[in-house]
């Protein structure tokens, strides 16, 4: 008999009053704002996890006469759409977020950096921005937020490079640290998250954290947004607790044929049917920025991994060399293998080769690429090589 899964209704729920929760926030005071969101357990939902309140704290106790706050709605993993839906039909909890964070921390301007496909969304959001401003105007609250293009480049969802991009330059990481916290756009301390990070917070401010922290496990609080496509009975963008096994999800997404779960996109991890009942999707498993992407036995594993390995190897931007020739070689080296130019042997020199990449890249983009090669090459050798 199927689970349950448990879904929430807070990030679509119709009406917040954004500018009623803004005041309670600013009666409360700041540092009892950043102690709820602590006790929240938020973490950032971008896919890395950080801690929300922790990076807020860190802004606002660090000395500049200038701060940044910017949204990442830059959205380029592999079966991503959930920042879409929001900016859609909640774009006024995300500007709120924003002028939220800019208070807490002491910022006057923000940024939202939009994935260059979205560009649709910038009336909308334009609207939404002007509506903001003018109310935390009324607060007095001095915070002005912009709309920024990005032109289609994975590597620009990457924190740093993101902050490069913004600034002129190419979008390339660069070291961390410093991190943005410190020294972000043009050099000031930035906030940055994800654009469901913001709207997270907002529900924080208007439920509590008492109430928040309810849902989820002790290690992944609150819900999630989850992106689901591929073989499944039902697409779309769904809201759920985190802390489900990947079997109860297969149990009520699948299409009852379901050999594999691509968790967390490119840079995730494929989890074969024989690890659906102990692989839990969240901070003490398997986490995700949402993407699920459901296959079913009629899918070639292998046409899967070298699609991920062609994605990396046009995305990787070229900067250091484990990934951008480790990149090449990966996808180079499987498609040997699978045309019998190399011996089935030559899939571990690979998968070394992976491990590599893993602590030598610069950025998380090189350092992931091993995630889903790994767990393809382990779990599903037979169809790479027969
Ligand atoms: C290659 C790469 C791409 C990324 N793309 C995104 C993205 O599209 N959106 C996003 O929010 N975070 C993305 N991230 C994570 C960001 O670097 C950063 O951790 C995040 O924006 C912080 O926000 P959060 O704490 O709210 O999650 C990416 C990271 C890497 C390494
Ligand atoms: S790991 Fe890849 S994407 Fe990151 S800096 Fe190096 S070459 Fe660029």
């Amino acid at each position: 008999m199927a689970t349950q899964l448990k879904r929430t209704e807070l990030i679509f729920k119709e009406y917040m009053d954004c500018n009623a929760l803004m005041k309670n926030v600013m009666k409360m005071g700041r540092d009892a704002f950043i102690q709820e969101l602590l006790d929240s357990g938020l973490k950032g939902r971008g896919g890395a996890g950080f801690p929300t309140g922790l990076k807020w704290k860190i802004v606002k106790e660090t000395n500049s006469d200038v701060k940044y706050v910017v949204c990442n709605a830059d959205e380029g993993e592999p079966g991503t759409f959930k920042d879409r839906e929001i900016l859609t039909k909640a774009s006024d909890k995300v500007v709120w977020g924003m002028a939220l964070a800019a208070y807490i921390v002491g910022a006057k301007e923000g940024f939202i950096y939009l994935r260059g496909e979205y560009k649709f969304l910038g009336t909308k959001l334009r609207i939404a921005i002007d509506r903001m401003e003018n109310s935390i105007r009324a607060l007095g609250i001095n915070f002005k937020l912009e709309l920024v293009f990005g032109a289609g480049a994975y590597i620009c969802g990457e924190e740093t490079s993101l902050l490069q991009s913004m600034a002129g330059h190419r979008g390339e990481p660069t070291n961390k640290p410093p991190f943005p916290v410190n020294w972000g756009y043009l050099g000031k301390p930035t906030v940055v998250n994800n654009v469901e990070t913001f709207v997270n917070t907002m529900i924080i401010a208007e439920i509590g954290s008492a109430e928040y922290k309810k849902l989820g496990t002790k290690a992944s609080q609150g819900s999630k947004l989850f992106s689901v496509s591929g073989d499944c009975c039902k697409e779309g963008v769904f809201e759920l607790e985190m802390g489900m096994t990947v079997q109860e999800f297969v149990e009520e997404f699948g299409d009852g044929d379901t050999k594999a779960v691509q968790v967390g996109g490119a840079s995730g991890f494929c989890v074969p049917r024989k690890e659906f009942a102990n692989t839990i999707i969240g901070y003490e498993g398997i986490p995700t920025g949402g993407s699920m992407k459901v296959f079913n036995s009629s899918r070639s594993m292998y046409n899967i991994l070298e699609n991920y390995l062609v994605f990396f190897e046009e995305e990787s931007c070229g900067q250091c060399t484990p990934c951008r020739v480790g990149t090449q070689q990966l996808l180079r080296g499987v498609r040997a293998v699978k045309r019998k130019e190399k011996p089935k042997s030559y899939l571990d020199e690979l998968l070394k080769l992976a491990n590599t990449m893993k602590y030598a890249s610069k950025c998380g983009l090189g350092r992931s690429v091993g995630n889903a090669f790994k767990s393809i090459i382990e779990n599903f050798r037979e169809e790479i090589v027969y």
